[in-house]
């Protein structure tokens, strides 16, 4: 049976999405603003889930209708087969969102929604009373300018909770940002990539994982999981197939520095607890002495954006460093992500050659892009 799945994502990398969606070989799909839609199997749900690396979750589409009223929405949420998904002792939740329609309150949408499934439930299981023991559903509403859009979440915690980073350090980025950063830049795992200011190391993090073939959600569960519908075999297959497809290390260049100690430690500790540790070099090194001699990489990176973490002077002496470090260094790609737009006007060697406009989280900021030369013989 073919199914609609959508892959959620951040504005600025539904590309990223597409491009790891097509990758992973599915077929038939339609990008619009955060979504993703594929078509796939339910024998699927595993690969996507374990594979995909800049989404934020995978759903599965049940319905989309215009829904004006909640009467709309009452009656065509009942006339759904939810009974194909949820099961007769299943626990499900409802989640609302409406953003530019005419219902406006999520949560009265969200008490709709669930009676509507509960009454729909109760006609198909002849049951008056659900014991809801069972497996977890998770029922997602997105009601935008009056499109109701239903859906199942089958990755229950966020995609960015791989399982490697139980400490976080200061101000860190997502790790599903993180690997968007890197997939939006043109480094490849043959090429050397620094992180001078790395923090918690979640962009080399990525990078290596990327790098080593490493499916991002080896090493956690989905809500999916549990679901009967989704034959428990093609979970283990997927897992096995991840498994083997691990390319072995010590073939990477990344390196990362932070001046904060703590910073290099927790660092150190992800790395290892994502299977990554061989394939990074950390130290602790004030950007500001960094001394670079390789004429040709890449630098991804995100200064502290001084509203929050350093003082402003600090901050400017930073940009200075980088501006100094890689003013004759032309066969060096540059790419910092920053809420600061004066960046551009410190980082004189050249106009940057693209920005993009990328939310981390809510925080509104812009990825420079300064292409280098490319090394020879590539
Ligand atoms: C926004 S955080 C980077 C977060 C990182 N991308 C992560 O995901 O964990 C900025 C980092 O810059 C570091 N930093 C601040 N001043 C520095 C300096 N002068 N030299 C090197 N690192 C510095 C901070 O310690 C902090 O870890």
């Amino acid at each position: 049976m073919n199914i609609t799945l959508i892959a959620t994502a951040k504005f600025g990398l539904e590309t990223v999405v597409k491009q790891e969606v097509q990758a992973l070989g599915f077929e038939e799909i339609v990008v619009s603003d955060g979504r993703i839609e594929f078509t796939a199997t339910l024998a699927d749900i595993p690969k996507a889930n374990l594979w995909l690396r800049t989404a934020d979750r995978v759903l599965l589409k049940i319905a989309e209708f215009p829904a004006h009223t909640f009467d709309d929405l009452f009656e065509q949420t009942k006339a759904l087969p939810w009974e194909d998904w949820i099961t007769q002792n299943g626990k499900f939740t409802v989640n609302a969102k409406t953003h530019k329609s005419a219902l406006k309150s999520g949560r009265s949408c969200q008490s709709i929604v669930k009676k509507a499934v509960v009454e729909r439930l109760k006609t198909a299981y002849q049951i008056d009373w659900f014991p809801e023991t069972g497996v977890a559903f998770t029922i997602q509403l997105a009601l935008v300018r009056n499109t109701a859009l239903l859906t199942l979440d089958t990755s229950g915690v966020g995609l960015h909770k791989r399982g490697y980073r139980e400490e976080a350090g200061k101000a860190p980025l997502k790790e599903t940002f993180a690997a968007g950063l890197v997939q939006l830049s043109y480094w490849q795992p043959d090429r050397l990539l620094l992180d001078p200011m790395c923090g918690s190391g979640t962009i080399l993090i990525e990078a290596a994982m990327l790098g080593r073939n490493i499916a991002p959600g080896l090493h956690r569960s989905f809500a999916a999981e549990g679901w009967p519908i989704v034959p428990a075999e093609a979970w283990v297959l997927a897992r096995q197939e991840a498994q083997n497809a691990i390319l072995p290390s010590g073939n990477l260049q990344l390196q990362g520095s932070d001046s904060d100690p703590t910073a290099i430690e927790i660092a150190r500790s992800n790395a290892t607890k994502a299977g990554v540790a061989d394939d990074i070099q950390f130290q602790v090194k004030d950007v500001r002495k960094l001394w670079i001699d390789r004429k040709f990489g890449i630098v991804i990176t995100n200064p502290p954006y001084g509203i929050r973490l350093a003082e402003y002077r600090e901050l400017n002496s930073i940009y200075l460093a980088l501006n100094k470090m890689f003013r004759k260094k032309d066969g060096w790609s540059v790419y910092v992500l920053t809420a600061d737009q004066k960046f551009p006007s410190y980082f004189k060697r050249a106009k940057p050659n693209r920005v993009r406009k990328l939310y981390n989280g809510t925080i509104q900021t812009n990825y420079y892009q300064y292409y280098g030369r490319k090394p020879p013989n590539r």
